[in-house]
């Protein structure tokens, strides 16, 4: 399946899933990175790894900015299968959801429906995880719908919230595991593995 990757930071998520298609464990391509800061640490290593770069939002002061449906017409050109978010931090556009239905995969770095939604990005997660007093964090993999972190959950992974932790400490611990989701998710998606309930909750279905 062709992949496109939305980043607007680091991109670590990006980075291995990127290794695992290169590797094999995943019968992926990423064939485009979209995002809305060119200089980012993800758009580095995918011009480093001669992926295609969009930008996306364009900038208020580059010209001919583009619009939701130039960038359906990009991602078609690339043929691309699923488009997936990891760490994107712009609303996707209602004309992308509706050209991509069921296609679009976020990773959120809670356990929603907590600790989600506009506001909840960042450290704010983590911080706001920390100062609740929850006993378990980890990360969400869900379906993209018109709003923030309210998509149908795919995945989740229960992590421990330890009682000195700083925001960091957590960030980092939720962080491995949402690597190693997101890459079984993928795994999952590009296999066809992904069925439907009746109530339409999606189920990832074990190898063989
Ligand atoms: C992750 O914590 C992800 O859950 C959130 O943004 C962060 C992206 O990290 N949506 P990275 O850019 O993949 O390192």
């Amino acid at each position: 399946k062709k992949l496109a990757v939305f980043v607007s930071g680091g991109g670590s998520n990006f980075r291995s899933i990127h290794e695992a298609c290169v590797g094999g464990s995943v019968h992926g391509d990423v064939v485009v990175l979209v995002t809305n800061k060119h200089g980012c640490g993800g758009a580095e290593y995918a011009r480093d790894n001669d992926i295609p770069v969009i930008s996306f939002p364009k900038s208020n002061d580059e010209p001919n900015g583009s619009s939701p449906n130039d960038l359906v017409a990009a991602l078609r050109k690339f043929e691309v299968d699923f488009i997936l978010l990891a760490g994107y931090l712009k609303l996707i556009p209602v004309e992308l959801i509706q050209a991509y239905p069921k296609s679009i995969v976020n990773i959120h770095p809670s356990l929603l429906p907590a600790f989600g939604g506009k506001g909840y990005y960042g450290m704010k997660v983590h911080k706001a995880v920390i100062a609740s007093g929850a006993r378990y964090s980890g990360p969400t993999i869900h379906f993209v719908d018109e709003h923030y972190d309210t998509g149908r959950i795919l995945a989740q992974k229960a992590v421990p919230v330890l009682w000195d932790d700083t925001a960091e400490v957590l960030a980092a611990r939720v962080l491995r595991e949402e690597h190693r989701l997101y890459v079984d998710v993928v795994a999952a998606l590009c296999e066809e593995r992904v069925i439907g309930r009746e109530d339409g909750v999606p189920l990832i279905q074990s190898k063989e």
